[in-house]
């Protein structure tokens, strides 16, 4: 049977790639989750199967074996889910082989997270099989370790928010603090189903920061104060203000690159249907943009989305980070 743990997808209402250079990021938490379930195998092998990438493989003695779909795939997809597994393993006395099963209701290289959420879920997942003592903090840094090798500089930003999930503001000095957001803000997510890598689209930024430091330099503080602001917003459920902030916060992103022509179509078709703000969320380059909309304009919005091109649907946040399902 085993042990069933699931971690929350998020988006970026603020802050995205910014949070990278000490920048405040604003995050929630949605409710869509990925389920890793873990148990014991007789060999020593760590075996990994990702039920909606149709991929399938196992680490022997560290050396990667594909049993279904492309091998290179396979291997980068998994990697984080190994060092996780090793980094609990380690905590345990116990030498034995793992069998990883994932299945994920969020899009995958899409901006939600659903990396670290995989990778958040199976950590707790293997403590809870191998009776590991674990906080969310431990849950959390592993998470950390893990995303290290699959997206190169990461803030740590996508980890926090699939471990502890709610509403907080991501700051790589400080870390996380929870943010009291009462009332359900009405998002509506566009995929634009252009699949994109965030290390590539960081990758961007850094130059960017390397060629242009001093328009950089403005351009953070541009996003510091954004996302302060988004935070008074957020508390005070003022809509118009979160989306003036979100189009500005839009703006800059695409002056350091990181939007792209799926998403402009998608963000425009909403602004013009009515929707209070719009931008990327996530890493960009493609992946998902979200849309903020009075209710009365939400079915206008998800229309306007689909007519060009793109596949809406509603976010709701979620309290629920990291948990056990099933032991
Ligand atoms: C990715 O969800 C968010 C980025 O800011 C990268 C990171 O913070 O690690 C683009």
């Amino acid at each position: 049977m085993g042990v069933v743990a699931s971690a929350p997808a998020k988006i970026i209402l603020f802050g995205e790639h910014f949070v990278v250079y000490g920048e405040p990021a604003i995050v929630l938490a949605i409710d869509r989750r990925a389920y890793a379930t873990v148990d014991f195998t007789d060999d020593k092998c760590l075996h990994v199967k990702s039920i909606n990438l149709n991929l399938k493989g196992l680490f022997k003695e560290g050396i990667f074996k594909v049993e279904q779909g492309d091998p290179r795939e396979a291997r980068s997809r998994f990697e984080p889910v190994r060092l996780a597994v090793e980094k609990v393993l380690a905590k345990s006395s116990e030498a034995t082989g793992i069998n990883v099963e994932i299945n994920s209701t969020v899009p995958v290289g899409s901006g939600l997270g659903s990396s670290a959420a995989v990778v958040a879920a199976v950590t707790a997942a293997t403590g809870a099989l191998l009776k590991v003592e674990m906080s969310k903090e431990d849950v959390f840094r592993i998470t950390l370790e893990a995303e290290k090798s699959a997206h190169g500089n990461p803030s740590g930003v996508d980890p926090a928010i699939a471990t502890f999930g709610g509403s907080i503001m991501f700051q790589t000095d400080t870390g996380f603090t929870p943010i009291e957001a009462k009332s359900q803000i009405p998002l509506v997510i566009g995929d634009t189903g252009v699949e994109r890598f965030t290390r590539v689209q960081v990758e961007k930024v850094r130059d960017m920061n390397d060629n242009y430091p001093q328009i950089m330099e403005h351009m953070r503080k541009a996003a510091r104060e954004i996302a302060l602001r988004g935070i008074n917003a957020l508390k005070q459920n003022d809509v118009e203000a979160l989306g003036d902030l979100m189009n500005i916060n839009q703006a800059l992103l695409y002056g350091i690159g990181v939007s792209d022509e799926s998403l402009e179509w998608l963000i425009n078709a909403a602004k013009k249907a009515g929707a209070l703000g719009a931008k990327l969320t996530g890493a960009g380059g493609g992946g998902c943009m979200i849309a903020l909309a009075r209710d009365e304009r939400i079915n206008e919005v998800q229309e306007a989305i689909m007519r060009a091109g793109g596949r809406p649907f509603m976010a709701r946040k979620t309290d629920d980070g990291v948990k056990i399902e099933r032991t």
